[in-house]
């Protein structure tokens, strides 16, 4: 289960050591994520909007924003207000920065908020976007219940995560090059020698493909559909309320 790989094993919660870690990599998190991915996730999240703006939502939330990226991905949906929440501080303080030096604050709103405790009355949005978020999440189970009760009747919840290649030797040369080239990298830019380990032993634990599914149908959703992209690297989930 997602919940019982934490990132420095203290006796903190997870939420708690997962806020820390994202607080101390928040300066470098977007320079190592589009190194680290050479660009993919880019095109991960422009596959993600793609599929998204089928349903012309005006009104989204970015669950686990972070620096913000997909939250202004999701403006290509033609959407008017976008709110983005964040349980890392020093994450929305660096998308913040961006949105303003962009000057997209009228559109898009970042603020610090739990996925499994979300400030929001009961069917409010349009739709629902989680980037490479639920795999943190303590209660993964509470935070796709709390999507679902601030989702509007027939929107989207659209997923990005990240998965496990099966097909060799891809498996094989990607879990190496993600089990020891990138927490190397990882450790060495962004100072924190935990993050990127966490990230290999997090996505080993996440219960991808059905098994997320099942979390989701549990919440409620129905019409769920998984799309493994780049060879299984990433997994794009939808479904609808
Ligand atoms: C890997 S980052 C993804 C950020 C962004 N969505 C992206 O695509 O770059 C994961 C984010 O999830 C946030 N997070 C983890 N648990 C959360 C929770 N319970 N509620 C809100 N955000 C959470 C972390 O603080 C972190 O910013």
């Amino acid at each position: 289960m997602s919940e019982s790989v934490t990132p420095y094993k203290s006796d903190s919660s997870k939420k708690e050591q997962v806020k820390t870690m994202f607080n101390n990599i928040a300066g470098r998190y977007d320079f190592l994520n589009r190194v680290l991915s050479m660009r993919v996730d880019v095109y991960w999240r422009n596959r993600a909007i793609k599929r998204l703006k089928k349903y012309q939502p005006k009104t989204i939330l970015d669950v686990a924003c972070g620096t913000g990226d997909f939250t202004i991905a999701a403006l290509k949906t033609g959407a008017t207000k976008i709110i983005g929440v964040d349980i890392s501080v020093q994450m929305l303080e660096a998308g913040i920065k961006k949105i303003n030096d962009k000057k997209l604050a009228d559109k898009i709103t970042l603020i610090e908020g739990d996925s499994e405790n979300l400030q929001f009355e009961k069917n409010t949005f349009d739709a629902c976007t989680v980037a490479f978020g639920v795999r943190n999440f303590e209660n993964l189970q509470k935070g796709l219940d709390e999507i679902y009760r601030v989702l509007n009747t027939g929107a989207p919840i659209v997923v990005l995560e990240f998965s496990k290649p099966k097909s060799f030797p891809f498996k094989q040369l990607y879990n190496f090059y993600f089990s020891t080239i990138l927490p190397a990298i990882g450790r060495l830019v962004s100072g924190d020698s935990r993050a990127y380990t966490y990230l290999f032993e997090s996505v080993s634990a996440f219960p991808e493909g059905d098994a997320f599914i099942h979390f989701l149908k549990q919440a409620g959703f129905k019409n769920c559909t998984c799309t493994r992209l780049s060879l299984g690297i990433c997994s794009l989930y939808i479904a609808e309320k």
